[in-house]
């Protein structure tokens, strides 16, 4: 059950907690790695609500256009098979080294590239998880500054996707978000 607790820009970017595999809409985008063949996290927990035709799709495109993998700040497209979502949209978040590895930019890249991949999808609700703040490190209040930047950007210039839904699996990790927010003077009180 995912539950709705802030709407940003006006009802385009939502702010939710839950588990980001009960999302039921077009699209989830996978906090992935390069090699794209699964891991922890949110990508654990996506390939095992999607079955294993996900690790075949994945399997197929390392054999295929991604032999050397997908790099930090790239997004592909795969089925979204036993999910309640059309599509999967793996994306490689930066791990975090010191803010001065290109880290900020890398991570804006990847909000920006999954959303124009659910665009030119003509996808109306994309759900993402508060990609590299988990295992790779980047600090969560910078992290809800830049994607919020990165996905308000890309919605102001783009009819589509329709509703950027922002899914914590923590509650506190969507307070820290919303916080930021506030401190940083963007969006509502
Ligand atoms: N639903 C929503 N969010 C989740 C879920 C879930 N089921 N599980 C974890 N998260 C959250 C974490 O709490 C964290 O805030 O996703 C965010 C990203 O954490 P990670 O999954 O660790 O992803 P990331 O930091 O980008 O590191 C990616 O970790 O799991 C491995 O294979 C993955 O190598 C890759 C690396």
């Amino acid at each position: 059950m995912i539950e709705g607790l802030r709407a940003l820009f006006g009802g385009r970017i939502l702010v939710e907690v839950g588990d980001i595999t009960d999302f039921r809409g077009d699209a989830i985008v996978n906090a992935a790695n390069s090699g794209l063949l699964g891991g922890g996290g949110v990508d654990g927990a996506i390939h095992r609500a999607a079955g294993n035709e996900l690790l075949e799709a994945c399997r197929r495109l390392r054999a295929g256009t991604l032999r050397e993998g997908l790099p930090p700040g790239q997004a592909v497209m795969t089925p979204g098979y036993a999910l309640a979502v059309k599509a999967v949209i793996h994306a490689v978040g930066p791990i975090w080294m010191d803010g001065k590895s290109g880290e900020r930019k890398t991570l804006r890249a990847a909000y920006e590239n999954s959303l124009a991949i659910a665009a030119e999808a003509g996808f109306r609700d994309i759900a993402f998880p508060a990609i590299s703040t988990g295992v790779y490190g980047y600090p969560k209040k910078l992290a809800a500054v830049d994607s919020h930047a990165a996905v308000l950007g890309f919605l102001s210039r783009s009819a589509l996707p329709e509703r950027a839904h922002l899914v914590f699996f923590a509650r506190t990790d969507a307070k820290i978000f919303l916080d930021a927010l506030a401190e940083a003077g963007v969006g509502p009180p």
